[in-house]
């Protein structure tokens, strides 16, 4: 899979690119790559965003620039690109992640994230250019990066091989092996701390019995 995040903070997503799964991901040959807009912009001294026709606070980002940055990285029509790849906006306002969406963006050949700030995208960059907005909360971020780091995480890890033998993600929270509900709980040595113990059928070694726990404990856990 490759992942290209349009931002005006590539270096932000240099920590990131750190992280375990994330190394693996790069290991197996799919890609996460910055592309930053300031580089490609037609306008003089590197600008990107201007004021809200209409008045009001804070700065928008260009049709023109994001238009232009598009066509630097994919060598066509951005109104075309979006029929053959995902190029999604990150917005508040987006379809909520969750992990049936993070599942499907798992399952494209190539995805684009755009990263709005200050006041976000001029609206017929969203019109024109993208295919989805996703938004992974109904609060405000200062503006994309967080949101597209957060949808790269959850997608790349889906991708196979990436989490080792040891972390599958396939009986985990809101997995289709749980029928959707959070995860059951876990615990680890030592057996007993301060009097708190380890339920006893752990413990047991039967594994039937510990599936058949698990399984009811994950179901009450999706009780309202
Ligand atoms: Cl995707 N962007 C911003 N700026 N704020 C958000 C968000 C996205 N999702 C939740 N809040």
């Amino acid at each position: 899979m490759n992942i290209d995040v349009f931002t005006l903070f590539p270096e932000w997503f240099g920590w990131f690119r750190g992280q375990r799964h994330v190394t693996n991901a790069l290991a197996l040959g799919h890609t996460l790559e910055c592309v930053d807009p300031r580089e490609a912009t037609p306008l003089k001294w590197g600008q990107v965003d201007d004021t809200p026709f209409g008045g009001g606070a804070g700065m928008v980002l260009r049709v023109d620039v994001m238009e232009a940055a598009l066509r630097a990285r994919y060598g066509v029509d951005p109104v075309a690109l979006r029929e053959r790849r995902r190029v999604i906006a990150l917005t508040p306002g987006g379809r909520l992640l969750d992990e049936a969406l993070a599942t499907e963006l798992a399952g494209e050949e190539a995805i684009t994230l755009l990263c709005g700030r200050y006041e976000g995208f001029d609206e017929r960059i969203l019109e024109h250019f993208t295919s989805d907005q996703v938004s992974i909360g109904r609060y405000v971020l200062a503006g994309g990066e967080l949101a597209a780091m957060v949808v790269a995480d959850t997608v790349m890890r889906k991708l196979p091989g990436v989490l080792g033998k040891d972390e599958s993600a396939l009986e985990e929270s809101f997995s289709p092996a749980l029928e959707g509900a959070p995860e059951y709980p876990h615990y680890t040595r030592p057996a007993e701390w301060r009097g708190w113990r380890v339920p006893d059928v752990l413990l047991s070694g039967h594994h039937e019995r510990i599936a058949a726990w698990r399984r009811e404990q994950s179901r009450r856990r999706s009780l309202p």
